[in-house]
């Protein structure tokens, strides 16, 4: 999507922008090297390994045009100045590093401590909602973070599995959710949707998309943008509500929105793309990870 960002964000000499999802810093580097030679990027990362490599990587190129912070980018409107950014991107979800660390436990597809801390300076892991929350509560994240079908069923079944021995590796959990659910001809596998709902509820990432966007609108200035890439439904529904809700010229009070009961108000934002923008078909083929992304353009008015 490096192309489509830049597409979006048309950074520029002198303009000011914002990446709340540094990670290996390539989208960073791509905004720092367009804005040429004064544009400046404030940048953050919760992870602290991810702020290491994009540090070291944009100092050897972009020395002097940046600041970097770890943090949550919910947190970006504490330290990033009201009204000053030309350009934000959020670009959500795990980065390649982390899913392909065992350490982290990100993946079922090697074997690692049951983590899933974006950052590890949190002392809640995926092994203390496995081994500590209650049946209802894992199959109400299974259901909401997962769409998990069987939320219930796995539920159940680790709540029984951990009264005889406690979760501590991706293995574990992996192979309880292949027990109950055999693999068969279906293309994903069966632990995809429980791995990513506890990774969602880990690290609390719906609440802080919701904050981020909330902060990220106190950033821009008049005619800077928003560009924001998702990964799954549930993160671009949040996107295409809090999109609705702000490029509105008018507020309802209570539930349902009823004409009549409509009261009139300038609308904060607009849309720059009406539809979602899907990765092309070079990049599909470079990156399939990509495959789910969907990129959406907002207009600060
Ligand atoms: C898909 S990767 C970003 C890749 C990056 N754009 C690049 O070009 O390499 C997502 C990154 O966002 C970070 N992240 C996710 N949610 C975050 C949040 N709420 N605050 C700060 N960082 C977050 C993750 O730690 C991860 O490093």
């Amino acid at each position: 999507m490096a192309a489509e960002v830049l597409e979006a964000l048309k950074p520029r000499p002198g303009g000011r922008y914002a990446d709340g999802t540094l990670g290996g810093a390539g989208h960073a580097a791509s905004i720092l090297a367009a804005s040429s030679p004064t544009g400046w990027l404030s940048g953050c990362d919760r992870d602290g390994a991810a702020v290491e490599a994009a540090k070291s990587r944009l100092a050897a190129e972009f020395a002097g045009r940046f600041e970097i912070r770890r943090g949550n980018f919910a947190e970006m409107a504490g330290w990033v100045p009201a009204a000053s950014c030309d350009g934000v991107l959020l670009d959500l979800g795990v980065s390649s590093p982390q899913l392909d660390s065992p350490e982290r436990g990100f993946s079922f597809q090697q074997d690692g401590p049951l983590d899933m801390r974006m950052d590890d300076r949190q002392p809640l892991t995926a092994a203390d909602l496995v081994n500590d929350a209650s049946a209802e509560e894992l199959a109400k994240i299974f259901w909401e973070f997962g769409g998990e079908r069987e939320s219930r069923r796995f539920a159940k079944a680790i709540v029984h599995d951990r009264s005889q021995r406690k979760f501590k590796t991706t293995r574990q959990l992996a192979e309880l959710i292949e027990r109950i659910s055999p693999r068969g001809g279906k293309k994903a596998h069966p632990a995809t949707k429980i791995f990513q709902a506890l990774r969602i509820a880990v690290n609390d990432e719906i609440g802080s998309l919701k904050r981020g966007l909330e902060a990220v609108v106190k950033i821009l200035k008049p005619g800077g943008r928003l560009a924001v890439i998702t990964f799954h439904s549930l993160e671009d529904r949040v996107v295409k509500e809090f999109g609705r809700e702000r490029t509105r010229d008018y507020t309802f009070s209570g539930e349902v929105d009823v004409p009549e009961l409509r009261q009139p108000r300038a609308p904060e934002l607009k849309w720059v793309t009406r539809k979602a923008i899907a990765p092309g078909e070079t990049e599909l083929n470079e990156n399939p990870r990509s495959r789910s992304a969907q990129l959406r353009v907002l207009e600060k008015i």
